[in-house]
C-alpha cells in the first residue's frame, strides 16, 4: 500500500483570475480508495479535469502516473495508459443497450477486437451487477442506478489501473447508495484504486481509506477521514456560512 500509483504535484489551474485549483500536492497509494471532498466550487472536478487531461491539463505542477510525468500528454495517451474517469453529469447514448454501448467504448480507436470487447463487456457487467436480463435495452429505459452501474462499467471497459468517478451517488436513493457502497468495494477489492469525488459524505466516509478535503482551489486538510472531519478548517468550510 506504500507504493504511489498516481503523484498530484503543485498542480494549478488559472481561468484568468480565478484559481480553480491552485497549488494542489497529494499521492495516491496503489490499491487505497482515495475520497476527494470539498464545498461546491472547490475545485473537485478541475482537479479531474487536469489528471485526465479531459479537456485540459494544468496550467503549471505535475501529474505523475505510474512513474511517468503524463501532466503534457494528448487525453487519450493518458486513458490509454491506465485512467478512467466518469463525469459528474450522466451521459448514456439513450437509444443503445448496455451492451452496445460497452461494445462501443471497448472497441473505440481499435482498442480491442469486437470477441475481445465482448469478453470484456462480460467481465465488467458481472463487476459492477449488472442483471443480466436488463443488458438489451435501450438505456434510455434504464433506472437511475442501472445507468451509473452502466457509467462505471463503461469506465472498467479501458481496463484501467485507477478508477476516478465523480459525485457517482447524485440522483440516488439511500438503498441505492448502500448498493453502490458495497460495488466500490467490490471494484477496489478486484485490484483497482480509486479516487472519488463525492457529495455524500456518509458514502465518503465509508469507503475511503484517505480523505482530501479542498477549499477555494486548495488542500484544506488531508488523512485518515476520522481524523480529516474533526478538522476545524474543514467543519468550517462545510459548516461556516460558506456557499455549498
Ligand atoms: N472551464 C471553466 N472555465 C471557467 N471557470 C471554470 C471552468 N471550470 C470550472 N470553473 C470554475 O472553477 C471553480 C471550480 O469548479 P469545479 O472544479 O467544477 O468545482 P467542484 O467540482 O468542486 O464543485 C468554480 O468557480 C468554477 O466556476
Ligand atoms: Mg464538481
Amino acid at each position: 500500500m506504500s507504493d504511489t500509483i498516481l503523484e498530484v504535484v503543485n498542480a494549478s489551474k488559472h481561468f484568468g483570475g480565478l484559481k480553480a485549483v491552485d497549488g494542489v500536492s497529494f499521492g495516491v497509494s496503489r490499491g487505497e480508495i482515495l475520497g476527494i471532498a470539498g464545498p461546491n466550487g472547490s475545485g473537485k472536478s478541475t482537479l479531474f479535469n487536469l489528471i485526465t487531461g479531459v479537456p485540459f491539463g494544468p496550467t503549471s505542477g505535475e501529474i505523475r502516473f505510474q512513474g511517468q510525468r503524463i501532466d503534457r500528454w494528448p487525453a487519450h495517451r493518458i486513458a490509454r495508459s491506465g485512467l478512467a474517469r466518469t463525469f459528474q453529469k450522466d451521459a448514456e447514448f439513450p437509444d443503445l443497450t448496455a451492451r452496445e454501448t460497452l461494445l462501443v467504448c471497448g472497441t473505440y480507436n481499435g482498442q480491442l477486437g469486437r470477441a475481445a470487447a465482448r469478453s470484456r463487456s462480460d467481465e465488467v457487467l458481472a463487476l459492477v451487477e449488472f442483471d443480466g436480463k436488463r443488458c438489451d435495452i435501450p438505456s434510455r429505459n434504464l433506472s437511475v442506478y442501472e445507468k451509473k452501474q452502466l457509467m462505471i462499467a463503461s469506465a472498467l471497459m479501458s481496463g484501467p489501473a485507477v478508477l476516478m468517478l465523480d459525485e457517482p451517488a447524485s440522483g440516488l436513493t439511500r438503498p441505492e447508495i448502500e448498493r453502490l457502497d458495497a460495488l466500490l468495494v467490490s471494484v477496489n477489492a478486484s485490484g483497482l484504486t480509486v479516487l472519488l469525488i463525492e457529495h455524500v459524505l456518509s458514502l465518503l466516509l465509508s469507503v475511503s481509506q484517505r480523505l482530501v478535503v479542498l477549499n477555494q482551489g486548495s488542500v484544506l486538510a488531508q488523512g485518515n477521514p476520522a481524523d480529516v472531519v474533526q478538522n476545524e478548517d474543514v467543519i468550517e468550510a462545510y459548516l461556516g456560512g460558506r456557499k455549498q
